[in-house]
């Protein structure tokens, strides 16, 4: 254990799961840790450092306004964030021009299902088995593992799980008093699961016959890291409120539940606000991040490098028996294996790559945007390797 690991373990509430390593820098695709090592980072924070690391626009744009105005409370305009909210509209879907701005996922999602029960009227959500929403009450409420769950009852009342991608499952819970049905377009947390193509527009029928609201949380599949801004685009589905964070601030902390004019009408002045919503520092962080999806248009630059990182994946998977399965779109990928991959996840580390996972068996590939091919494939045959080394172990 090095000194900071020792002093965090001292001080810091022992919240995380945690890998033995202290990182320090980073840029772009890549970070070190405190011993100067360059890893390879394919988990991102679980997908915040989607246009890299310490990005130089994003930097440049949080120096400058650090110097200028840092905080601004929410009952007072600022040129920032005016600005900041025009770009974001810019890149919402159609008819989704107003954002109730926040400070990370779950800020979002609370948000998310207040703006839904405040505008029906209405008290039930519908979630989805496998969901993953946060972890405050409201969007723990709408989260399905019993891990995250259980130890924290009681929970919100009035939440209840569909099985996602069964139509006729979420068709019988919806009603009258269904404010709003809420899911990730790809499921991230639960191992990115893709839905049928025609699912969510099925659900957004659903919706729509019984007047309760579709929330869709692009939190970890939005910004471009399915190989299109949004993931709904794919299912050719518009919701009525949309969650967004994750990378939206190039790592600067920020979130944005994005709707229309009417579901925002509803809230009445001060009625959802927090202290730090649309501080100025995060909405400089967020237009510059905005601005740089747009001119490198990482969207079609994740389609791309997302093909072919799966197809690397696939090759892979096919010549190993411990792999499973190969998921995902874009550069939101994953591969399910048939062993705890704890190990392989320290193995990679100890050669400079950074996995991600989902549960104990699947390796979870969320890399910045900005990644190179060399860097990918670098990334594929450190996992070829260690998953080598395990099948060796197993089955000599
Ligand atoms: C789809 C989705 N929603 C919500 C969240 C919660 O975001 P946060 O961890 O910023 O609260 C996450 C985080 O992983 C997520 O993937």
């Amino acid at each position: 254990m090095n000194h900071f690991e020792e002093l965090e373990g001292a001080y810091g509430a022992a919240a995380f799961m945690r890998f033995p390593l202290t990182l320090v820098r980073g840029k772009g695709p890549l970070v070190w840790d405190s011993d100067g090592k360059e890893y390879i980072d394919f988990m991102t924070g679980y997908g915040v450092a989607l246009i890299g690391h310490s990005n130089d626009d994003v930097a440049r744009a949080v120096s400058e306004q650090a110097a200028k105005l840092i905080t601004c409370h929410g009952s007072f305009y600022n040129d920032v964030r005016a600005e900041f909210l025009e770009k974001l509209a810019r890149v919402t879907p159609k008819g989704l021009g107003k954002a109730l701005l926040t400070n990370s996922g779950t800020e979002t999602v609370e948000a998310a299902i207040k703006l839904a029960r405040r505008k029906t009227g209405r008290k039930r959500i519908i979630s989805m088995k496998g969901g993953f929403h946060g972890k405050t009450y409201g969007a723990l409420s709408a989260t399905w593992s019993k891990k995250y769950r259980d130890p924290f009852g009681p929970l919100l009342e009035g939440f209840e799980f569909a099985d996602y991608g069964d139509p006729l499952s979420l068709s019988q819970l919806v009603d009258a008093d269904t404010a709003a049905v809420i899911a990730e377009p790809i499921q991230g947390e639960s191992g990115i699961v893709v839905p049928p193509a025609d699912y969510l527009k099925q659900v957004r029928e659903i919706c729509d016959r019984a007047g309760a609201l579709l929330i869709l949380d692009e939190i970890q599949t939005g910004l471009g890291r399915t190989g299109k801004m949004w993931a709904s685009e794919h299912f050719g589905v518009v919701p009525d409120i949309m969650t967004v964070s994750k990378g939206l601030g190039g790592g600067v902390p920020i979130g944005a539940a994005v709707t229309t004019d009417d579901v925002a009408g509803s809230l009445k002045g001060g009625e959802h606000t927090s202290t730090f919503a649309g501080n100025p520092l995060s909405c400089a962080a967020g237009s510059a991040t905005l601005d740089f999806i747009t001119k490198n248009d990482l969207p079609s630059q994740a389609a791309s490098k997302g093909a072919a990182m799966k197809s690397e994946l696939a090759k892979l998977a096919s010549a190993h028996k411990l792999a499973r399965e190969v998921r995902g779109m874009g550069l939101m990928l994953a591969m399910q294996t048939r062993v705890d991959i704890h190990e392989q996840l320290l193995a990679s580390q100890r050669r400079g790559v950074i996995f991600g996972y989902s549960g104990r068996d699947t390796f979870r590939f969320l890399p910045s945007l900005v990644i190179q091919q060399s860097q990918i494939s670098r990334g594929i045959e450190v996992l070829g390797e260690v998953i080598g080394e395990e099948e060796a172990r197993r089955f000599q």
